[in-house]
């Protein structure tokens, strides 16, 4: 039994959301360590497609229990309809708990995300979520934050409230935006309380005790590296940290609890939002892998719906992955996208001021940054049906196996389509 880190290697969605309701089928815990709603985690099963953005992707388990850790940010109204949909589809929620640490998304959070967001001019423009993440984080990190577990004592809560009310008046007033008061907010919160009490933990006895039992637990990242407050593209970044390092400090685990860390690696690159994505495609190269044809690609933003931008491979930014995670394997997704690609490429260097550059350098720097490419033939056969390492034709393996060698870590699976048997285990971990 293993406690395996799941995270993101490039710029978010990746396939996370899939890897891990794999996973789940034998997991006992799995826990969402960071992010909010601005995830959109997808798992397609007998029961539908669902696009996740705050109940774990291990709620289709047979026997998962699911947290929200400690280091996520949740806005409970997502979450009542989150819930909603799966029950109406006959899915056992109650195994959904929350960490009493985990911070609340409140409205005026979604509110200042959105003003913030319009008063970055051109360039500068993140292109968040406007889910409320950036201005969640910055309350919790500035002690203004209001916890899950503050909404079980309503004298505790009612004080807080005191305090944050005239401070968040003053900023949505600077953008022209209606207060809030603490009225208003209490009756949210007592109506939360109503609902979700039972639901409210302190984690502290679950996690530990699942560890030291030998367990297997899964800690389910949100977004990538790239998008990592400290080591991505900041300020294109969203708040909080997606790396396995996060996974410890989210989730309320020792860094030598960690077993596996498995990179989640999409066959090409595609990111949304702003910032410099140095492998970037345009025109009916990059439509092609965002279509993939009419049963694959379908690179649109799960929780924003925006086409998301595309690219080849970048071996760079992987590889960077791998060494600020420290990959034990990874699991390419998507490989069935480049299905029909006479030719594909694969950044394996950036070229900045005429230096060669093989790890992913300062937002700034990166702006810089020229790919530098090589080229691999395609394969021209459908992966669909594929479930073993023969099965797939043998210039998708060269394929593979160079994506390996600039991620550094072996491959564990390889997805060659979005339903969870369309899954090539290589060397289960
Ligand atoms: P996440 O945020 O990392 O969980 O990833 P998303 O769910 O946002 O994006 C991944 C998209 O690719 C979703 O639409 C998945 O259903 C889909 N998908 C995942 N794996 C595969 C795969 O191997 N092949 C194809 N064609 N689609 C996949
Ligand atoms: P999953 O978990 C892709 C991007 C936004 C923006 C930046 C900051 O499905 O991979 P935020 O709302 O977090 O303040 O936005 O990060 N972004 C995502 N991109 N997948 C996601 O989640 C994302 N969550 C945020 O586009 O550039
Ligand atoms: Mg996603």
């Amino acid at each position: 039994m293993t406690v395996t880190a799941v995270v993101g290697a490039q710029w978010g969605d990746e396939g996370k959301g899939r890897t891990v309701d794999y996973l789940a089928q034998r997991a006992d815990l799995v826990i969402r360590f960071q992010g909010g709603d601005n995830a959109g985690h997808t798992v397609v099963n007998d029961l539908g497609e669902f696009r996740l953005h705050l109940v774990p992707s291990g709620i289709f388990g047979p026997r998962a229990t699911c947290l929200l850790g400690a280091g996520t940010v949740v806005n409970l109204d997502v979450l009542a309809d989150e819930l909603a949909g799966l029950e109406a589809v006959g899915v056992d929620t109650d195994r959904l708990v929350i960490d009493k640490r985990a911070h609340l998304v409140l409205p005026f959070h979604r509110a200042l995300d959105g003003a913030e967001e319009s008063a970055r001019k051109g360039e500068w423009e993140v292109g968040t979520t406007k889910r409320g993440i950036g201005p969640a984080y910055a309350d919790k990190a500035g002690r203004h934050g209001i916890r899950v577990g503050d909404l079980l004592y309503a004298e505790r809560l009612g004080e807080r409230l005191e305090m944050l009310v005239p401070r968040k008046n003053r900023e949505l007033a600077y953008f022209g935006l209606p207060g809030t008061s603490v009225d208003e907010l209490m009756a949210l919160c007592m109506g939360w309380r109503e609902r979700y009490a039972a639901r409210i933990v302190d984690a502290v006895p679950l996690i530990r005790d699942a560890v030291r039992g030998g367990k297997d637990v899964v800690l389910e990242g949100q977004l990538g590296v790239m998008r990592d407050l400290d080591w991505g593209i900041y300020p294109f970044t969203t708040s909080s940290s997606p790396t396995a390092g996060g996974a410890c400090v989210g989730a309320g685990i020792p860094p030598s609890a960690i077993d596996e860390v498995l990179g989640v690696v999409k066959a090409f690159s595609t990111s949304v939002g702003g910032g410099p994505f140095p492998a970037e495609l345009e025109g009916p190269a990059c439509e092609r892998l965002r279509t993939g044809g009419p049963e694959v690609g379908h690179e649109f933003g799960a929780t924003t719906g925006r086409p998301r931008r595309c690219g080849w491979f970048d071996g760079v930014a992987v590889g960077y992955a791998s060494w600020l995670n420290g990959f034990t394997g990874i699991s390419v997704t998507k490989l069935d996208v480049l299905d029909t690609f006479e030719e594909l490429q694969i950044c394996a260097a950036y070229r900045v001021e005429g230096r060669l550059v093989d790890y992913v350098p300062d937002t700034a720097t990166q702006e810089l940054a020229e790919p530098v490419l090589e080229m691999w033939p395609g394969w021209l056969t459908s992966t669909a049906a594929c479930r073993a390492w023969d099965d797939l034709p043998a210039n998708a393996r060269a394929y593979l196996r160079r994506i390996e060698e600039l991620a550094g870590a072996p491959i564990r699976f390889v997805s060659v389509g979005p339903r969870r048997e369309q899954m090539v285990v290589v060397d289960a971990p």
